[in-house]
This record gives C-alpha cells, structure tokens and sequence, in this order.
C-alpha cells in the first residue's frame, strides 16, 4: 500500500491563557499523532469534540505549524516549511472548512471567489482560468448563473459545493473534509456525499474525512482512526473497527449508536461523564479515568499503538478483549 502522507509524532500545543493573558498551562491538542494515508482511500477520523480533529487537519495542511514531528508529503517534510515553500505544495493539499460560508468572501461574488486560489497559485490567463472554473463548476453540479450569484444567495449544499469546487479548481492530491455533512439536511447529505465519491473517482482524489457522524463514516470510509484528547487510540478498516472495536473507547463511542441493521454491535456501556481537562492529562492511559476497565497498570503506563486483530489499539487489555469475543 502506497502511502501519499506519512504522519509521525505529530504535536501541537495551545497556551492556556487567564486574566492579564498570563499563561495557565498548554492544551495538547496534538499529542503524537502518527499513520499513513493510503494513495486513494478515505480516511475517516471521528471523536469527540475537541478531540484535535480540526487542528490535525489545519496542522497537516500548514494552518497551524506543528511544535514537533514530520509531515511527509510524496517524500517531502512539510512540517514546518516556511510558508513560502509550503505554498507551493500546499496546492495539492487542501482543506475543506468546517463552516463552508466562512471559507467565501460575503463580498465577493462566487465567480471572484473560485478565481481567486487561481490568480494566487498559477499564471494562467483569464480565459484559461475561467475555462477551468466552468468546468469545475459542472463537476460539482451548479448553474453557470451561480458565478454571478453571492454567497448568502445560495443555499447551504450549494455553499459546500462552492466550498469544494474552489479546491478542486488547484487539482490538489489530498483533500481534507472537516464535517462536510454537517448542518446539511438528510437528501441534502446524500447528494453531497454522492458527489465526493464521483470527484474522488474523476479528480484520482485521496480524503481525510473528519465527522461526528459514524453512519455517514461507516459509509464513505475505508478506514477509520479514533481520536481521544490529542491521540489516535484505535485506527483500522472500517468493517473491523465497527464489528470489532478493541479500544474501550471505541467501543463506548459505538455503543451510542446500539442498533445498525438491527443488530447490536457492542457490548452496550456507554461514556462515563466528560473528556477531562484536556490542560491536565491524566498519567498513564489518557481515557482512564472514562473507562470501565481501567487496572492500575492503566494509571502507570501510557499504552502505544499496537496490531490487535486486523487493527491498531492503544489499549492495554484489547487482546483480553479479543480472546473474550472470539
Ligand atoms: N487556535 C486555537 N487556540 C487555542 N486553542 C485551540 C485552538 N484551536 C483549537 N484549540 C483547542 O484544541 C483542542 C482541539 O480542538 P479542535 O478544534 O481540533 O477539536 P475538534 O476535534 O475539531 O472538535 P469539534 O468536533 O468540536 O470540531 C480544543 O481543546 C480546542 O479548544
Ligand atoms: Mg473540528
């Protein structure tokens, strides 16, 4: 398997700021976090709020520099680059916001808005650049009207659309997608979704798709990572993570959703009370303190990613969990 974007020991931390702006402490919002993303897959990445998901994407994309650890890129270490030289490879990454109204100038008309990224990163002619962004506009299903159209003209998934159209306008490699369903009503999420794969096939795109929505994950993705304050505790094929979770987090996570085809997919315990502050890790394994099983062995060693069945789990007693469901 042919990795596009290696990922190792990725950290980025946030200052924890009080009255007169002193500094109380920092938030790990990344701490350690290490896969591949395979040539051509999608990647789910799910996990509470908070979690880390969007700084993953924001740090693997040159948003946020990472505080330590590499980013390779088809070779290239992208993590800390100096923005001038990120530039350049950062066309073929892109990142879909969360929020797509806040990714579009209200100001600007979608025609000037799907230009833009064009005028910055490439010298094509005007006439090249608009041949290009017709087109793109057709891939992603809008009326050529709509470049003359504002943003608050259009509705929700048409916002997304354009969101996703002035990526594609770069020809990027990979394309993070920060909820991309959210906010958008059910037959809205279904076209969008639809979309996604059709842009992937044509445009030979590879996801990272971040989202709440485990259905919609179970879906699209061929393989999920399961993120908890700052790490990735479990990472493996879609099937086998939602048939066989081993993280006790996952399979808490899971359990909020008991029912997928009428069959029940976890042993049903659910989430005990919230993440901790995530300024104040505890020792050891970081979802102790949540979880059913937790021994003292879990308060004295942080447990590393291993290979458990046909996944990786950071947990010391996933195998114990595995003999019992075998
Ligand atoms: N620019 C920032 N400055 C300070 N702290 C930040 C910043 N961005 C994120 N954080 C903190 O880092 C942690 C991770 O935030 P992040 O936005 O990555 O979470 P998330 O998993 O995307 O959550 P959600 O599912 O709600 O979008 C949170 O504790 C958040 O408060
Ligand atoms: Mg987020």
């Amino acid at each position: 398997m042919n990795a596009i974007l290696q990922v190792r020991d990725l950290q980025r931390h946030f200052p924890i700021r009080g009255a007169f702006n002193r500094q109380l402490g920092w938030i790990r919002a990344l701490d350690g976090v290490s896969f591949d993303l395979i040539q051509g897959e999608i990647l789910g990445l799910v996990g509470e709020s908070g979690c880390g998901k969007s700084t993953l994407g924001k740090t693997i994309m040159g948003i946020h520099r990472p505080d330590a650890g590499a980013i390779h890129f088809e070779g290239i270490n992208i993590a800390g680059l100096e923005p001038r030289a990120h530039r350049s490879v950062r066309r073929h990454l892109q990142y879909a916001y969360q929020d797509p109204g806040a990714s579009l100038d209200p100001r600007w008309k979608i025609g000037r808005s799907l230009h833009e990224p064009l005028i910055i990163h490439t010298n094509l002619s005007t006439a090249e650049r608009e041949v290009r962004v017709r087109e793109i506009l057709r891939a992603v299903g809008l009326p050529e009207g709509h470049l003359d159209l504002y943003p608050h003209e259009i509705s929700g998934g048409q916002q997304r659309r354009v969101g996703l159209a002035r990526i594609l306008t770069l020809q990027p490699r990979v394309v993070i997608l920060d909820e991309p369903t959210s906010g958008l009503d059910v037959s809205v999420q279904a076209t969008v979704l639809t979309l996604f794969r059709e842009l992937r096939a044509a445009f030979n795109l590879t996801y990272m798709l971040i989202s709440h929505d485990l259905a919609v994950v179970r879906m699209m993705c061929q393989r999920v990572a399961v993120m908890y304050l700052g790490k990735i505790v479990e990472i493996g094929p879609t099937a086998d993570i939602f048939e066989r979770p081993r993280h006790p987090y996952t399979q808490s996570l899971l359990a909020a959703i008991p029912q997928i085809g009428g069959k029940r997919i976890t042993r049903d315990f659910w989430l005990k009370g919230e993440p901790p502050d995530p300024g104040k890790l505890p020792s050891g394994c970081r979802f102790r303190t949540r979880c059913p099983r937790a021994e003292a062995l879990c308060a004295e060693t942080e447990p590393e990613l291993r290979l458990i069945g046909a996944q990786h789990a950071a947990c010391h007693f996933a195998e114990l969990d595995s003999l019992r469901s075998a």
